[in-house]
This record gives C-alpha cells, sequence and structure tokens, in this order.
C-alpha cells in the first residue's frame, strides 16, 4: 500500500506528499499471500473435473509442461515488473516504456480482475451460505433431488444470494483497507495454513471411505486419447487461471517486495503450494464422489449439489461439510483479497485516491457488475446468447482460455523482446536464493508465445493439424 503522509508545507501554506511504499514483512508473509491468491475455486472445483474429464495423468502431463514452460517464467516476470517498479502493472509498463502504448496491456489486466472478481464475490457468498447450512444441518436427510432443488430455490432468490455477496465484500474490503501488513499477510498468515489442515483431514477421510479406488483411477488413470485440442487448451486455461497470472494481480504482490530474496526460488514455491492444493483437492473429491456412486461434476453443481447429497450420507457428516465450506470459502477469500488488492493498487498509484475511499467505491462498483453473473444462476439461468453458454460460463471460458493466455502472451513478448530477458533476469536474479538464467530465457522469449498462440488456435478450432 501507498501511504500518504503529509511532510513539508510549501510557502503557499499548502501541504505536499511523499509516498513510501509498504513491504512483506518476510519471504513467508510474501508467500502466504500470493499462494493464497492463486489458490481458489480454481483449485477447488474447476482441477479437480477437468483432470478427469481430459484423460487424468495425462492431462497432469501437459499442466506440468505448461506451468514449467509458460505460466511459471511469467510469474516470475509479473513478480520482477513489479519489485522493479514498485509499482502496479499499468504503472510499471508506463514507467518501463514511456510514450508507448504498452500500458494498456495494464489496462486490459485491470479489466480482467474486475471481470474476475465480478462473479468471485458471489460465489464465495455461497459458500459462506453453505457454512451456515451445515453448521445448522438444514439439508440433512434431503434426497439428491432435494438438495438439488434447495439449492435452485437458493440461488434463484437474489435477496438471499446478495446479503451473502455484501457479507464476503465487506469482509474483504475490511482486510484491504488496512492495507499489506497488517490486512493481507496478516490475515493469509491464518488462513493459508488452516486451509491446508482442512485439504489433509478431508483428504484422509476420503481415501479411507469404502470404494474411494473407483474415483483415484478416475482422477487419475492417464488416458492419453482424451488429449485433444481441446484438452489442452483446458490445460493452459487452467495453468493460468490457478496461478492467477496473464492479467497483471501478481505485479501488485510483487511491487511490495523487498529486494532481499531472489524470484526464482520464490516463484516455484507459490506454484508448487498452487499445484499441491489443486491436486489435494482431487483426492478429496473423487474419492468420495465414486464411493457413493454420484457422476463426477464441476463447479456450482459439484460443490453445492453432488457434495452436500455426499455429506448427508456421511457419519458426521456436517461436521466434515463444515470444513469443506470453510475450507472452500478461505481459498475463495484469499483470491477475493488478491484481486480486489489488485484493481485498488492500481487506482491508488494511477489516481493517486486515497486506500480507504478507493477500496470502497472499488467494492460498491464491484458489488454492482456482478449482480448479472449471480442472476445467471438463477432467474438468468435461460439466458444463454453467449454461444449456448450461460453468463458466468461465457465469463470463466473468456478469462481462462483468451484474455489470460493472451495477456501471457503480450507479456511474454514484452519481457523477451521490448524490456529484454537481460533486464528480465537482473530483477528476478537480485537478491539471495536460486538464481535462473537459461530456462527462463527461451520459455519467456520462445516457447511461450509461440505455444500459447499455437494453442488458443489450435483449441479454439481456428487451425488444424
Ligand atoms: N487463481 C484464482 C483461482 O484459482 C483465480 C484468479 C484468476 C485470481 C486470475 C486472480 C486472477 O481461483
Amino acid at each position: 500500500m501507498t501511504e500518504i503522509t503529509p511532510t513539508t508545507v510549501n510557502s503557499k501554506n499548502e501541504k505536499t506528499f511523499t509516498r513510501t511504499r509498504e513491504q512483506w514483512t518476510s519471504k513467508f508473509g510474501f508467500i502466504v499471500a500470493s499462494v493464497g491468491a492463486a489458490i481458489g475455486l480454481g483449485n477447488v472445483w474447476r482441477f479437480p473435473y477437468i483432470t478427469g474429464k481430459y484423460g487424468g495423468a495425462a492431462f497432469l502431463v501437459v499442466y506440468v509442461l505448461a506451468a514449467l514452460f509458460i505460466a511459471i517464467p511469467l510469474l516470475m516476470t509479473e513478480f520482477a515488473i513489479g519489485r522493479k517498479t514498485q509499482l502496479n502493472y499499468t504503472g510499471a509498463l508506463r514507467k518501463m516504456r514511456p510514450g508507448t502504448p504498452w500500458y494498456l496491456l495494464g489496462l486490459v489486466g485491470v479489466a480482467v480482475m474486475v471481470l474476475v472478481l465480478s462473479f468471485y464475490f458471489g460465489i464465495a457468498g455461497w459458500t459462506l451460505a453453505y457454512v451456515a447450512r451445515s453448521v445448522t444441518g438444514s439439508y440433512v436427510g434431503l434426497t439428491p433431488n432435494e438438495i438439488a432443488e434447495s439449492f435452485g430455490k437458493f440461488v434463484s432468490n437474489p435477496s438471499e444470494v446478495l446479503v451473502w455477496q455484501i457479507i464476503v465484500t465487506i469482509l474483504t474490503a475490511y482486510v484491504v483497507i488496512k492495507g499489506i501488513k497488517n490486512g493481507i499477510e496478516k490475515w493469509c498468515k491464518i488462513l493459508l495454513p488452516t486451509l491446508f489442515v482442512f485439504i489433509v483431514v478431508l483428504a484422509v477421510r476420503s481415501l479411507t471411505l469404502p470404494g474411494a479406488a473407483t474415483g483415484l483411477s478416475f482422477y487419475l488413470k492417464p488416458d492419453f486419447s482424451k488429449l485433444n485440442p481441446e484438452a489442452i487448451l483446458a490445460a493452459m486455461g487452467q495453468v493460468f487461471f490457478t496461478l492467477s497470472v496473464g492479467c497483471g494481480n501478481m505485479v501488485i504482490y510483487g511491487s511490495y517486495l523487498s529486494k532481499k530474496d531472489t524470484i526464482g526460488g520464490t516463484s516455484l514455491t507459490v506454484a508448487a503450494g498452487d499445484s499441491l492444493a489443486a491436486f489435494l483437492m482431487g483426492l478429496v473429491i473423487f474419492p468420495a464422489v465414486f464411493a457413493f456412486g454420484l457422476d463426477p461434476t464441476t463447479g456450482p453443481v459439484l460443490t453445492f449439489i453432488t457434495l452436500p447429497s455426499i455429506f448427508t450420507q456421511m457419519k458426521f457428516g456436517m461436521f466434515f461439510a463444515t470444513l469443506f465450506y470453510l475450507l472452500l470459502f478461505m481459498a475463495a477469500f484469499t483470491s477475493t483479497i488478491a484481486l480486489l488488492e489488485g484493481i485498488v493498487g492500481y487506482v491508488v498509484d494511477e489516481w493517486r485516491w486515497e486506500r480507504k475511499k478507493t477500496v470502497i467505491y472499488t467494492c460498491i462498483g464491484l458489488f454492482i457488475l456482478g449482480i448479472p453473473s449471480v442472476l445467471s444462476f438463477g432467474p438468468w439461468s435461460d439466458f444463454t446468447p453467449f454461444f449456448g453458454k450461460t453468463f458466468f460460463d461465457a465469463i470463466d471460458f473468456l478469462v481462462s482460455n483468451i484474455l489470460l493466455p493472451g495477456g501471457g502472451l503480450i507479456m511474454a513478448i514484452f519481457a523477451g523482446w521490448v524490456w529484454g530477458i537481460k533486464s528480465a533476469l537482473e530483477e528476478i536474479n537480485s537478491g539471495e536464493g536460486m538464481k535462473v538464467g537459461s530456462w527462463y530465457s527461451i520459455s519467456i522469449k520462445f516457447i511461450a508465445p509461440i505455444a500459447i498462440l499455437f494453442i488458443m488456435l489450435q483449441g479454439l478450432g481456428i487451425i488444424h493439424f
């Protein structure tokens, strides 16, 4: 956060201001905040399902390759751009290449964060509602059909949904108003370790259910025949979405980073933490889904219909349900915090607004923008003008498969060919710790731009090989 402190009074008796930028208090603080930014709904309801759908372990191979040669180098680039300039993405690009249109890439990034956050707040609200429902046992004893009906009623009742959405928005605003050290870092240090404990408890519960093995084999058994161009685009889209790269969200976290440590090692830790959470989520979900003879699904249906049907049949089901929805809430919450900081950081740096005012106005705007997404599950669920997708599915597809990879492509060109690999590496490697070299250079200059372009064109059916 940029604090504005009045320092001197000039001859006209006006106060002038100097800005000092806050920093993470420790490497651990930065890592938990960044892993928190990365872990989110993408890990819980996107990763397990698309992994199962597109060939299990075969899909994971593509996922890991896309992470290693595309997304992780881009993550390092984002942190480096932020740390180098101590600014948000737009401001950073303007500072690095003044008088050129590069800063527009930052503005597109802000738009993407607004888009993601507009539906994220709503869904995070649902998770809180389901914490409440699990604690009170309100769906105990219902059949799967009745559970589906009750979810349908819940999402088509905008007033209830919007109340939960407001609660999450206020909680996020509360953390972000307090800034980096006393807000984001402090909360992520509590939320993230708790989240991992919950995942492990739930994974153990799920894996020890009778019949868990069928789920495991659906999840992980390699099936290379399912690896078509669509699957490869999905893997790349997933890596971008889950690591939050491509829109400059990680630039803002990098801008609060000190020069003490190199960026390479921390970025790998962030990517590993995020992937571990995603992988473990698959171990939570599939063994349980198959043990209870249900169909694996994705998104809201999985989270709010399939899983509650399982919890009601399980011994101590409401205890595990409460853990699960709290886990989901924490995952979503650390992402809403990061996304809001990405937008607020832009406004504070560029428009020179004060933080508190920025947070309040941004949250009001986001709340209003989020209403169509929320309604797309209920009253508007039949409104599918976007290639047969609902408003929510359309945003999800647009963000993961087009905007983030597209943004990453241009960012790779910027770092590799405009800012220059030498300067990028200098920033990444400054400090103590692991240094990177040709792996980064080759990935950013060649592999990432070519692979992203190729995978996007092929996956969208524009070219065929
Ligand atoms: N990484 C988050 C998730 O997996 C989503 C996200 C995407 C957040 C892009 C910020 C920017 O849920």
